[in-house]
């Protein structure tokens, strides 16, 4: 009996050292009466790629603006690596849903603004990465919105941060482009140990990219349902599993009418 007790008390005690970000927001209001988010709970372990998916105007920037730091208006506790979050963490970056990049400044410069590093090495290989090298010297103004939002990307990604979190950073892509960065993205998070946490209405990508899906509600939002998947990775679309789990979840959603 104590035994199991001890062997219990060890369990927990690693899941807790594997867990990067612990999320509980009792209640998140805007005004008096947008009562937007209300007993949202979840965890992300360690190196692992977790997705969210959820209606229009549900809460999931908003949510993710919590968890940066941004927006500390809320009644809740979220945790980065064990302690309260309670400014901008310098852990944890993002891409938001808008590039908001710094029109004044060109691509090279917006990309390399924030590098701790010396070496540019990484902005010329992001460059190149995303097909972007011809427009180095180009401003925001200059750019498509596929474009600028490749180099929202690149600069987050030039200090890869122990979380990184991604809000629809591949929405106004094509879909040839869209498949190249999915792919991209999970070679420099798998090589650089990092965890990503990404929304996204695309359930394909999410599949794709995710260890697991987390699908959020209607307002007052809170985690409904969650999706472990498990399939080998890189995966395979032309795999029947993975049309199958792609289907499967959308299915669940209509059937819940969550999307609506
Ligand atoms: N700064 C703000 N001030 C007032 N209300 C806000 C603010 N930001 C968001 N909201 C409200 O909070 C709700 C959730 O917005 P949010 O942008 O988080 O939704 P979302 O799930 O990201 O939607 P989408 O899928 O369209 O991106 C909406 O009702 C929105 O009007
Ligand atoms: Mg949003």
């Amino acid at each position: 009996m104590k035994e199991s007790c001890l062997s219990g008390e060890i369990v927990s005690r690693v899941n807790k050292l594997k867990r990067l970000l612990e999320v509980n927001i009792k209640r998140k209001q805007f005004g008096k009466s947008n009562l937007v988010i209300r007993n949202l709970a979840f965890n992300i372990e360690k190196n692992k790629f977790t997705t969210i998916i959820g209606p229009n105007g549900c809460g999931k920037s908003t949510l993710l603006k919590a968890i940066i730091g941004l927006d500390q208006e809320y009644d809740g506790l979220i945790k980065l690596n064990g302690k309260e979050i309670n400014s901008p963490a310098k852990e944890c970056s993002i891409v938001f849903q808008e590039p908001r990049l710094m029109p004044w400044m060109s691509v090279n410069e917006n990309i390399s603004f924030g590098l701790e590093k010396n070496d540019k090495t990484i902005v010329y290989d992001l460059l190149e990465l995303l097909e972007l090298e011809n427009f180095s010297d180009n401003f925001p103004h200059q750019l498509s919105g596929g474009m600028a939002q490749k180099v929202a990307l690149a600069r987050t990604l030039v200090n890869l941060p122990n979380l990184l979190l991604l809000d629809e950073p591949f929405g106004s892509l094509d879909a040839i482009t869209r498949h190249k960065l999915q792919r991209k993205l999970l070679e420099i998070i798998e090589k650089e140990n990092s965890t990503a946490l990404l929304v996204t209405h695309d359930l394909d990508e999410a599949v794709y990219l995710s260890d697991e899906i987390l699908v959020m509600s209607q307002r007052p939002a809170r985690i409904i349902k969650k999706y472990a998947i498990n399939l080998p990775k890189p995966r395979d679309r032309a795999d029947k599993r993975f049309s199958d789990m792609v289907a499967k979840i959308y299915f669940d959603l209509e059937k819940d009418s969550i999307l609506e």
